[in-house]
């Protein structure tokens, strides 16, 4: 029976898509190797690092803050297992819950390897060999993508680790080296600081977080270096000894120079994802790719191959889960006949440390490039109220307006809760808000989001609390 669509993977990409289909009536299908649904996002990634994250700060919050509010507990002590356990009952929660919206939707799975055979025509290869071919009218490829590797240097998932083994560490590393100020290695970096680890970042460019605001990112170094992270810009690892009790890396200048090294017990590398299209076929059927190996697609997402359209990490853009849902709503919609479309000027972007730093739209360094220009609104934490009784007062929000018109441009907040928070202000972006727009609605007292309201008067320098 042929198919209206299969999507290759199961990623938030590909189930999005596959449930978006179903319900607008296409008889859809998807393909997935692993035994589980969920991609990257709910096995490897965003699901399990942020149970990591939460319990580690909790964990950080009950020997720092804990007596201050007057609760009285003992010096807590950390049961790993158990919390590798909590983390993998949140996983085991989450790719049920696909399995179970998939079926509810009427979506059919196959279990194995996909290969595009020819437009219309997929193999499904099982981990037992068997193959058994897949006929469809439309096909969207959503397979993700995969860890970037340093030459010469092998990841073993044990002492080598990339953000997998990250995730799975049997003890506390007494000496962790992250290679790559992102985002993996700002998070994972935290989680292991946090219960215990003494973290050196290992960073090749001078600034940490690329592509984030750089006020807010020198801000966000400030505060992490208090908490006891210490980092190495400009720098490079060239090569890791894993023939001793220790590791040993060569760390040198980014440009070149003298080698230093490094002792480590755990060597996480983080130093980007790459898109993955082994064993899809797709050489065979012609589907082009960019010069960084991203199937290269079209507005409406279609590739240069009639009924083959690719979303997620596997074609530019940023790599988030969220992005990759909305590429899979816009690809089912435009498969249907419908005007699916994703707005990538409002693609909000969450770094989940403690604190938080979430963006929106344009940086000011952007801005600056491309010579629009802006008004800045900034107000700081430690004048909002909330923040100041909960004393989490690190951070600040800023908000970026257009000049002539007070569009809102670019949100940038560092503070506790900046991932939600940040919603509001994609919102707001969503409908070409200005920046009085936001200073005129009411936000609850006494709440953060106060701040963002501020940081909006403060685009007009009338903001009331500073
Ligand atoms: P993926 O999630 O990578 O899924 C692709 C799927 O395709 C996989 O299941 C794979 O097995 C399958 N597949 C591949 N090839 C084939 C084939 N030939 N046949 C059958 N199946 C195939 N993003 C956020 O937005 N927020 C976060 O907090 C966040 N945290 C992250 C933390 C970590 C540690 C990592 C590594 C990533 C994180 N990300 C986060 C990024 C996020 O995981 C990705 O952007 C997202 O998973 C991409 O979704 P996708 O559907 O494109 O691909
Ligand atoms: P990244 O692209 O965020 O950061 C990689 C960092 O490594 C950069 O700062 C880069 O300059 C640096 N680097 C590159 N080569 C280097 C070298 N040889 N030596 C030292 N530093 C080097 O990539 P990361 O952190 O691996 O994350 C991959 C992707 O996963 C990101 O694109 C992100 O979108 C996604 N992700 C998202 C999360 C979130 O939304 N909260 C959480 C985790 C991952």
């Amino acid at each position: 029976m042929a198919y209206d669509l299969v999507v290759i993977g199961t990623g938030p990409g590909g189930y999005v898509c596959a449930i978006r289909a179903a319900q607008l009536g296409l008889k859809t299908a998807v393909v997935e190797k692993d035994k589980t649904f969920g991609g990257t996002c709910l096995n490897v990634g965003c699901i399990p690092s942020k149970a990591l994250l939460h319990a580690s700060e909790l964990y950080e919050e009950a020997g720092h803050s804990f007596g201050k509010m007057g609760i009285k507990v003992g010096a807590p002590a950390l049961d790993l297992p158990a919390m590798m356990k909590f983390k993998d009952e949140g996983v085991d929660g989450n790719v049920k819950g696909v399995a179970f919206l998939l079926k509810k939707n009427k979506v059919d799975a196959f279990q194995g390897t996909g290969r595009i055979m020819a437009p219309g025509k997929i193999e499904v290869k099982a981990a037992d060999g068997k193959t058994e071919t897949v006929e469809t009218k439309n096909i969207v490829i959503a397979t993700g993508s995969d860890v970037a590797r340093l030459k010469g240097i092998t990841i073993d998932e044990k002492r080598i680790v990339s953000s997998t083994g990250a995730l799975v560490l049997p003890k506390v590393p007494a000496k962790l080296l992250v290679v790559g100020a992102g985002v993996i290695g700002l998070e994972l970096g935290s989680v292991w600081r946090r219960l215990g680890s003494q973290v050196l970042v290992v960073e090749f460019l001078d600034r940490i977080l690329p592509g984030m605001d750089l006020d807010v990112a020198r801000n966000f170094q400030r505060i992490l270096q208090k908490q006891g992270m210490t980092f190495k810009l400009s720098s490079k690892v060239t090569a890791i000894d894993s023939s001793g009790a220790a590791l040993k890396a060569s760390v040198e200048p980014a440009a070149g120079g003298t080698p230093e090294t490094i002792e480590a017990d755990v060597a996480l590398i983080a130093i980007g994802r790459v898109p993955y299209t082994e064993g899809l076929g797709l050489d065979g059927v012609d589907v082009k790719r960019d010069n960084r190996g991203r199937v290269a697609v079209d507005a409406h997402l279609a590739t240069n191959v009639p009924g083959i359209y690719a979303i997620g990490d596997v074609i530019a853009g940023p790599m988030l889960a969220h992005k990759g849902e909305d590429e899979g709503v816009a690809a089912a919609e435009i498969i249907a006949g419908r005007a699916g479309h994703v707005n990538y000027d409002v693609i909000p972007n969450v770094v989940y440390t403690y604190p938080e730093v979430a963006s929106v739209g344009k940086s000011e360094e952007e801005l600056k490039a491309a010579g629009i220009a802006y008004n800045t609104g900034k107000f700081p934490f430690t004048a909002n109220g909330r923040a100041k009784v909960n004393m989490q007062t690190d951070g600040f929000v800023k908000i970026l307006a257009d000049a002539k018109t007070d569009r809102v441009l670019g949100v940038h907040i560092l503070g506790p809760d900046a991932g939600n928070m940040i919603a509001e202000a994609a919102v707001a972006m969503e409908f070409g808000a200005s920046s009085e727009d936001i200073a005129r609605t009411c936000h609850a007292h006494p709440t953060l989001t106060e701040a963002i309201k501020e940081a909006a008067m403060a685009v007009e320098k009338r903001s009331i609390h500073m």
